[in-house]
């Protein structure tokens, strides 16, 4: 098994197996920013539009006044930042080869992208959607903390991703319903995601550029530390955090299901050489045997069919199997 970079150690140089190719490796930043939409905007018409043009444009956005309570994101980013000071034996029982075993910590390995690299990133991954309050095997035992906090992000982040699912399709004049039950009711995951200090993040990435395979993403980064970049027309563009807000991005079954109107965007994360940096991501998913298609009621004479009907489990098969390269994938299920 690869050896976790939280191991306790400091990273004195930069191991060849994380070098990048040139241009793979984060370059310059263009001087943008994704669009910020305040959710108590009282207007919700008005709300819903912001919404959908930065699906559109950017298939990004930041979300301000969510509701979420500030304690609850502080405590939940505290948990995180000391699940990864762990000693290493307290963090090493999470660590498993088998990539369907929740809670799981695992670092890079060079199998998870065509370049055959590793990324700086650890990751813990656990089970966010369904919680089972009975059972408190879900989230980890350490720090103690993680099983108060850990279903009250679980339920906040959900409701906060139907919520913004709602005005999407409140938007596009779906059924208000549209993408609760099956799209929205499969098993959802959160990764909390931990870059330690890169010896040199001129040459490595957090993560590599790609898509999100799932329904939508619920992003809380680190309240000081930047990482996320996200291509913008063929620039990549920072997301400097906000403290308290949520990124928020369109996956690629939103971009399916919308028939292309919301658009899945490519994102990667950088890497800094002093500081470390924490960003949870919570993947809302549908259920496994979901059929995807683009929505009825988006098609006409004007408006094309562009995505094939298909099942996740295909879509899913195909994605890991392009190891995340975007334009392959959505080919696969163009018409
Ligand atoms: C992800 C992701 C970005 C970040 O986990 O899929 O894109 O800022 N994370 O960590
Ligand atoms: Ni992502």
């Amino acid at each position: 098994m690869e050896e976790l970079l939280s191991n306790g150690v400091s990273h004195e140089t930069l191991p060849e197996s994380y070098i990048l190719p040139l241009d793979k490796r984060p370059g310059l930043i263009i001087n943008k920013t994704i669009p910020v939409i305040d959710l108590a905007d009282h207007n919700h018409a008005n709300t819903s539009i912001q919404i959908l043009q930065a699906g559109k444009e950017f298939g990004f956005f930041q979300v301000v006044n969510h509701g979420i309570k500030e304690e609850v994101i502080r405590e939940m980013k505290n948990i995180a930042k000391e699940f990864f000071q762990l000693p290493i034996e307290d963090k090493i029982v999470y660590c498993s080869e088998d990539l369907y075993k929740f809670p799981r910590l695992h670092t890079s390995t060079t199998r998870e992208n065509k370049l055959e690299k590793k990324v700086w990133r650890d990751c813990l991954k656990f089970v966010c959607h369904p919680v089972d309050l009975q059972s408190n095997d879900q989230f980890p035992q350490k720090p103690s903390g993680f099983r108060e906090i850990g279903p009250i992000y679980a339920k906040v982040t959900r409701e906060l991703a139907l919520k913004i699912l709602k005005l999407i399709s409140e938007g596009l004049k779906l059924d208000e319903n549209f993408f609760n039950g099956e799209l929205s009711d499969g098993t959802s995951i959160t990764n909390i995601n931990f870059y330690p200090p890169c010896p040199d993040p001129s040459l490595a990435l957090g993560l590599v550029s790609h898509c999100d395979p799932n329904l939508i993403t619920i992003l809380l980064q680190d309240d000081h530390v930047s990482g996320l970049q996200v291509l913008h027309n063929g620039d990549w563009i920072a997301v400097d955090p906000i403290p308290n807000a949520f990124v928020v991005n369109v996956g690629h079954i939103l971009e399916f299901v919308t028939n292309g109107i919301l658009k899945s965007v490519e994102h990667r994360a950088v890497t800094s050489s002093t500081l470390s940096r924490i960003s949870l991501a919570t993947f809302i998913n549908p259920v496994s045997d979901c059929v995807i298609a683009p929505a009825q009621q988006l098609i006409d004479e004007n408006n094309a069919q562009n995505f094939k009907a298909f099942k996740l489990k295909e879509f899913l098969s195909t994605y890991f199997g392009q190891l995340g390269d975007t334009a392959s994938t959505v080919n696969a299920f163009k018409i």
